[in-house]
Order: C-alpha cells, then sequence, then structure tokens
C-alpha cells in the first residue's frame, strides 16, 4: 500500500480482544500507576470486554501490545479504567488516540458523559487529562464497597 513501509509497522487502535488479556494483564503489572485492583484477573477483564466489545481498546505495535483503555457503559454514563501506554511508547500520541476514539464510541453507545478516576498522587496523567480538555471534579469524593475486606453486607448475622 502507498505510503506503508511494511519494514516499520507503526501503532494501531483496534479492538480488544480475548487473546490480548494476558498481554494487558502483563503490561498493567509493570506500571506503578495501574495499581493492582482485585478485579484484575484474566476472567474479570473478559467478562467486561463481552459487555463493552466496540470501548475496550487496545494499541497494537504489530502484534505487540502497547496500550490499553477500557470504556464501560451502563446504559447511563460511561467510565473509563486502565489507560496505560507502555512507557516506552510514551508521548507519540497514542494515550491520546486511545482516550479520543473511547469516548466517541462511548458517545455512539449513548453516554451523555464519561467519568474516570486516577489516584491524587497520579499527577502525570492529571496533567495529561487536564491538557485534553478533561474537567476536573474537585466537589467529588470517591467511595469504595470492599468485598473482600470482611465487611458485612446489610442483613448479615453476627
Ligand atoms: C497518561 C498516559 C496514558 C499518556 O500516554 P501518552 O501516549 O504518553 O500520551 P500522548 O503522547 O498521547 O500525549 C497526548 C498529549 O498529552 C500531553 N501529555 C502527555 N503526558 C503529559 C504530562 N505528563 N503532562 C502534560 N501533558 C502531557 C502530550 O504532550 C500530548 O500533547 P500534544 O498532543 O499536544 O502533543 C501514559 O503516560 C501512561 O500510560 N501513564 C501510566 C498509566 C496511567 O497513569 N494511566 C492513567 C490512569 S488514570
Amino acid at each position: 500500500m502507498e505510503g506503508e513501509n511494511l519494514n516499520h509497522p507503526t501503532w494501531r487502535i483496534c479492538r480488544a480482544e480475548t487473546s490480548n488479556i494476558d498481554a494487558m494483564l502483563n503490561l498493567w503489572s509493570y506500571i506503578p500507576e495501574i495499581q493492582s485492583s482485585i478485579a484484575d484477573s484474566f476472567e474479570s477483564v473478559q467478562g467486561f470486554m463481552e459487555l463493552n466489545q466496540a470501548s475496550f481498546l487496545v494499541a497494537l505495535l504489530d502484534v505487540k501490545l502497547i496500550g490499553t483503555v477500557m470504556g464501560g457503559y451502563n446504559g447511563w454514563r460511561g467510565t473509563i479504567y486502565h489507560l496505560a501506554v507502555h512507557p516506552d511508547y510514551r508521548g507519540q500520541g497514542i494515550g491520546r488516540a486511545l482516550l479520543e476514539q473511547c469516548i466517541a464510541v462511548l458517545h455512539q453507545r449513548g453516554a451523555p458523559r464519561v467519568d474516570l478516576y486516577t489516584y491524587a498522587s497520579n499527577e502525570t496523567a492529571q496533567a495529561f487529562y487536564r491538557k485534553l480538555g478533561w474537567r476536573e471534579r474537585k466537589e467529588v469524593k470517591n467511595f469504595s464497597w470492599e468485598y473482600s475486606q470482611n465487611l458485612k453486607l446489610p442483613g448479615d448475622k453476627g
């Protein structure tokens, strides 16, 4: 194809597939800002993929996985998780491309708004999102319910 140099393939964005999951779990394990999550198992990532086929994207260089973004839509709002680019490939527009394609698909799926969360200490990501025009919501605090931490469910006895 004209203009394409097959000896130096460039990266491309495509839908994530089950065959990418091991590589993405491996990539996340080396990125400190993607801190280990109880949801990061093969099965849970596959479950997210089944529900969000169009908005769970990866960046590939030839067959090498170099970036991810998980876009979820629950029929009401969109949420983005695990935007990550392999450290060797940052600063080339891959993070922007993943994020912009993901929010475009979430909008097509019906999301009127998309939210995402960063660790308060992740100033790099915050600077990146501000640069890309995301609105920082200082009025919001995040709460989580961790089933694994022996918290009682409503109605539990003892
Ligand atoms: C955040 C991250 C995804 C950015 O990916 P990237 O591929 O390096 O970003 P891009 O090259 O697409 O940068 C897009 C734009 O943001 C800017 N940018 C990137 N990092 C930035 C930073 N730390 N501060 C300010 N601007 C930044 C770039 O200059 C670029 O601007 P331009 O398009 O005007 O040239 C990447 O640094 C990463 O994987 N970080 C670790 C994981 C992480 O923290 N993810 C977020 C979890 S919430």
